[in-house]
């Protein structure tokens, strides 16, 4: 029997990581968006509600990060039915935690589910960067891959991408504060210069590099010595009040890393179980010191990615 309606959840991520900038990202499941496919009659996709704690979304498909990526799936596998989505937003607009991403990721494997043969994962994640450069004007992959594939990601190559799952100590948390204010993507790309020092690539590609291998030998000491992004951070940093006493805070209190999460405003720290709550907390305070109310999660980093929840 043909399923003829879905309901598809896809959890928020930190794109970077601090150290991968564009290509490196995790998971991170205490938030998320969901979106319910149906098939209708009528060709092509439709918006019919958006909903959650962002409502101010473009409702045309095209405009849309959902309907964009689930356009881009019809488009290729041309399954002789349209698509009508409903959004369901979890993830704050603007707040660095991979909302556009997850709403594209969740719209594509809500419509995939209505396929009679869905396609590969592999293929979602280029519909879903389809999606994705309508927000931010931009391919990056960096919040799609872990959003669809769950855990921390890196992925290589944008035409081809390769995709590998990197294994994370289990005894990580990661601890992430959401200041309310709104930053935008575009505008925090675009403060970027396009050169870079040389000295700083290498010490930045040492950084990821050691990052990786410190995750694969579960040495935390490594972790944290390589958890330094020296070429984005310093340039974005000013977009974030308070940037400099948020991240003091939670090295003081014993994090192994602290940088902006995404594009940002929100802000993330790796650390032990044992520190996690203290650093949630005295990262808040930060914010506070600066006039900015937040919202602070912690969350272990696994390796579960976006998933159908319901068919019909
Ligand atoms: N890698 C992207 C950036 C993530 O930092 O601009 C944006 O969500």
């Amino acid at each position: 029997m043909s399923v003829t309606s879905a309901t598809a959840f896809a959890p928020a991520s930190v794109g970077n990581v601090g150290i991968g900038f564009d290509i490196l990202g995790h998971t991170f499941p205490a938030l998320g968006d969901r979106v319910r496919a149906r098939r209708s009659a009528a060709a092509g996709v439709r918006i019919t509600a958006i909903g959650g704690v962002v409502r101010d979304l473009p409702l045309e498909a095209a405009q849309n990060t959902a309907g964009m990526a689930v356009q881009a799936l019809l488009e290729a596998v041309q399954p002789g039915f349209g698509v009508e989505l409903e959004i369901e937003k979890g993830i704050p607009l603007g707040s660095g935690l991979g909302g556009s991403a997850a709403s594209a990721v969740a719209g594509v494997v809500a419509a995939n589910a209505l396929l009679p043969e869905p396609r590969p994962a592999l293929e979602l994640l280029r519909y879903a960067m389809r999606g994705e450069a309508v927000a931010s004007g931009a391919v990056h992959v960096d919040n799609i891959a872990p959003s669809l594939f769950g855990g921390l990601v890196l992925t290589v190559g944008i035409d081809n991408p390769r995709i590998k799952q990197i294994p994370v100590p289990p005894m990580i948390r990661c601890v992430l504060v959401h200041p309310r204010m709104f930053l935008g993507t575009r505008e925090a790309r675009g403060i970027l210069n396009r050169s870079v020092d040389l000295a700083d690539v290498v010490w930045q590609t040492a950084n990821l590099a050691g990052f990786l291998a410190g995750c694969y030998t579960s040495d935390l000491a490594m972790i944290r010595d390589a958890f330094e992004d020296v070429m984005i951070e310093p340039q974005r940093a000013r977009l974030i009040p308070g940037f400099a006493e948020v991240k003091r805070a939670a090295m003081d209190r014993g994090a192994l890393g602290c940088s902006i999460s995404g594009a940002g405003p929100s802000v993330f720290a790796w650390c032990e179980e044992a520190q996690a709550s203290a650093i949630a907390a005295a990262m808040a305070q930060a914010f506070a010191g600066e006039g900015l109310e937040s919202d602070q999660w912690v969350a272990a980093i696994e390796a579960v990615g976006a998933r159908v929840e319901e068919t019909s």
